[in-house]
C-alpha cells in the first residue's frame, strides 16, 4: 500500500500529468483537497473508489483516513491543487506518514505562478530585466512569516515576485513595494489562472488597487515586475549565432568539439 501525494494542477483538468492521471486511476481511495482541485479530476478514479474531499477535515482526521486504507492495504491518490512544493501542506502529513511507517511517492503538478505566466503569455526570466523570481506570500489568520521574509526585504532585491494568498492585502502589497519598485511598476492579477472564468488585470503599483476594487474572489496570483511589460531585453546568449557552446561548436578548435557530456 502506498499513498500517492499528487499535484492536481492550477485549475484545468487537462494539466494534470500523465503519471498523475495513472496513479489516480489505479488508487481505490482518493483524498483530495476540494477547495481547489477541480471535480472534472476525480473522473479519472476508479469505479466504486471511495472519495473524500478534505477541505472540512483536520489532519488528524486526514490521517486517520490514511491509515485506514493502509490497514486495508489499499493505495491512495492524494490531490493537491498546483504543485506539492508550495502551501500544500504536504510537509506535515510526509512527516506523520514517517512516523508511522506508510510508505508514499510525490507526484508534481503545474503550479499557480507557470499558470498565470502563461495566461500572461509571459517569460519570467527575461535578459537583463528580471532573472529571479521569488514565490511568496502575505501574512494570513492563520499563518505568519519568518520575521526576515517581508515583501519590502524582497522588494530590495527588485526581483520579480509571485505574491500567493494576498489579494485581498492588496493595499499592503502596493505599499511595501512601491518605494523599491516604483509607482510605474506593472502589475498583473490573475484570477483563477486556466478555469474557464479566468479573468487578468494589468495594472501598475499605482493603479491595481482600483483596477481590481469589488473582486472578491480570492484565488488570485499576484506577479509584480519590470519582465511583465518590457520589450527592450536582450537576447540570451544560448541561442545567439556565434555562441560557443556544447552543442553548437563554432570552429574546429572550439573546446567544445568532440566533448559528449
Ligand atoms: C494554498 S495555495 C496553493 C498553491 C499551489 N500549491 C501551487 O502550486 O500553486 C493557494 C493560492 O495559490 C494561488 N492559486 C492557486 N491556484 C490558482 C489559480 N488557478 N490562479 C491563480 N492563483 C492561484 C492563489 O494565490 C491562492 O490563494
Amino acid at each position: 500500500m502506498t499513498v500517492h501525494f499528487i499535484g492536481a494542477g492550477p485549475g484545468a483538468p487537462d494539466l494534470l500529468t500523465l503519471r498523475g492521471r495513472d496513479l489516480i486511476a489505479a488508487s481505490p481511495v482518493c483524498l483530495y483537497a476540494g477547495s481547489l482541485v477541480p471535480a472534472a479530476i476525480l473522473d479519472h478514479c476508479p469505479p466504486g473508489a471511495r472519495i473524500v474531499n478534505t477541505a472540512s477535515m483536520a489532519l488528524d482526521d486526514i490521517i486517520a483516513a490514511i491509515a485506514a486504507a493502509h490497514d486495508a492495504g489499499q493505495d491512495v491518490a492524494r490531490l493537491h491543487s498546483g504543485d506539492l512544493s508550495v502551501w500544500s501542506a504536504m510537509g506535515e502529513q510526509l512527516r506523520r506518514l514517517r512516523a508511522l511507517d506508510i510508505p508514499f511517492t510525490v507526484t508534481p503538478g503545474v503550479p499557480a505562478f507557470a499558470a498565470a505566466a502563461a495566461a500572461l503569455e509571459a517569460e519570467l526570466t527575461l535578459p537583463t530585466i528580471g532573472q529571479s523570481l521569488v514565490l511568496t506570500r502575505t501574512p494570513g489568520r492563520a499563518s505568519s512569516m519568518p520575521e526576515k521574509e517581508t515583501l519590502t526585504r524582497f522588494a530590495a532585491t527588485g526581483a520579480t515576485l509571485a505574491i500567493h494568498l494576498s489579494v485581498h492585502n492588496l493595499a499592503t502589497v502596493v505599499a511595501d513595494l512601491t518605494p523599491d519598485y516604483g509607482a510605474d511598476c506593472p502589475v498583473a492579477v490573475v484570477w483563477r489562472a486556466s478555469w474557464p472564468d479566468q479573468r487578468i488585470v494589468r495594472a501598475t503599483l499605482s493603479t491595481v488597487e482600483d483596477a481590481v476594487a469589488g473582486s472578491m474572489e480570492r484565488t488570485a496570483l499576484i506577479l509584480v515586475g519590470r519582465v511583465l511589460d518590457s520589450a527592450d531585453f536582450a537576447e540570451s546568449s544560448l541561442y545567439a549565432a556565434g555562441y560557443d557552446r556544447r552543442f553548437r561548436p563554432q570552429s574546429a578548435d572550439s573546446p567544445f568539439i568532440g566533448r559528449t557530456e
